[in-house]
């Protein structure tokens, strides 16, 4: 902390607009555009020209106005998911709300390699590979069986400067091929699918990550959820979790506030982590509320009798 008579000197360090970096040239919440700045180029907006000239060299955080309109926009620095997020979509995307949750339940920190399949529009290979880059960078290996996701992905991915740690690879992860090159590269820190069959892929999950490795699977419907439940409940799996995030936002007015969206339903998270051997069998064994509604239905005890009453001398 500062104290008195000190001065406090804020970096400027990556706060300078400079040519190929990207702005949220915004208008308020709901008029905003993800611009890549390039030396003579204009943007057009019914709010009048903006030049790129004349935004390169200032800061995130300013102000500019347009000579043609006198209109003025705010210059945004991008978050990461900002700009995962509005990338050209060929398909459904993770959610912001979901991929927050994906990263600290998966662990996914820098230096995280990361297997992932399918790529999709490459919203979530953008999070993943923001988060497992960085100094040390990790490597999140990515397969998209339909090409034209793949090609999308690939532009997208590169757009966010993630090239260099996301591996973007054309076919399905399930091919014998994928797994053979997989072997190889394992093992993965965490695994995260989004396609309609994960339970085909906890086999492959269960060779190539490390122990305690995270696995982690989307999907839009409970019938999935059962079926990859079922599949990792037969195998070396532990803490196996199925969650869905409901996220309401709130209007914050004097004498009205209240949630304005009640939790639209985005898919379900199942989390597992990967162990070297089948959990203790006792864990499985019925809780005392579930058997004794299973001996009440039976006949076996009487309805105000506790389980511990069977046993008792
Ligand atoms: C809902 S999208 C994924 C969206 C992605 N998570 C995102 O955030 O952009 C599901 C993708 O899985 C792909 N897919 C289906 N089966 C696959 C497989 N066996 N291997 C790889 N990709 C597969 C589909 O082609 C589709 O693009």
């Amino acid at each position: 902390m500062s104290g008195k008579g000190e001065t406090t000197s804020l970096s400027k360090e990556g706060c300078k607009i400079a040519h190929g970096d990207h702005v949220l040239i915004a208008r308020g919440a709901k008029q905003q555009w993800l611009v890549k700045m390039e030396r003579g180029k204009q943007f057009h907006t019914n709010w009048g020209v903006i030049s790129h000239d004349g935004i390169i060299g200032r800061e995130f955080g300013d102000v500019y106005t347009s000579t043609t309109s006198n209109v003025s926009f705010l210059l945004v620095k991008p978050l990461p998911h900002e700009l995962a997020t509005r990338f050209g979509r060929k398909t459904q995307i993770v959610y912001p709300k979901d991929i927050g949750f994906v990263l600290v339940n998966a662990g996914i920190v820098p230096g995280s390699r990361v297997l992932e399949a399918g790529t999709g529009s490459g919203a979530m290979t953008a999070m993943l590979a923001t988060v497992a880059g960085g100094r040390t960078p990790g490597t999140v290996v990515s397969y998209e069986v339909v090409e034209r996701h793949h090609e999308a992905a690939k532009r997208n991915v590169e757009l966010a400067g993630l090239s260099r740690v996301a591996d973007l690879r054309l076919g399905s992860v399930l091919e014998p091929a994928a797994r053979q090159r997989l072997l190889g590269e394992a093992p993965f820190d965490a695994c995260f699918f989004d396609m309609p069959s994960p339970w085909d892929a906890v086999g492959l999950a269960g060779e190539v990550l490390r122990p305690c490795g995270v696995f982690c699977s989307f999907s839009p419907v409970v019938e999935q959820v059962k079926k990859v439940h079922a599949a990792l409940s037969a195998g070396n799996w532990y803490s196996i979790e199925a969650v869905d995030m409901q996220l309401r936002t709130w209007q914050v007015k004097e004498n009205a506030t209240r949630p304005v969206s009640h939790g639209r339903h985005s898919g379900y998270l199942v989390f597992a982590r990967k162990v070297n051997a089948p959990p203790p069998m006792e864990w499985n064994r019925k809780t005392r509320k579930e058997l004794a509604r299973e001996l009440r239905d039976a006949g076996e005890l009487d309805d105000d009798a506790e389980v511990g009453d069977l046993f008792d001398e």
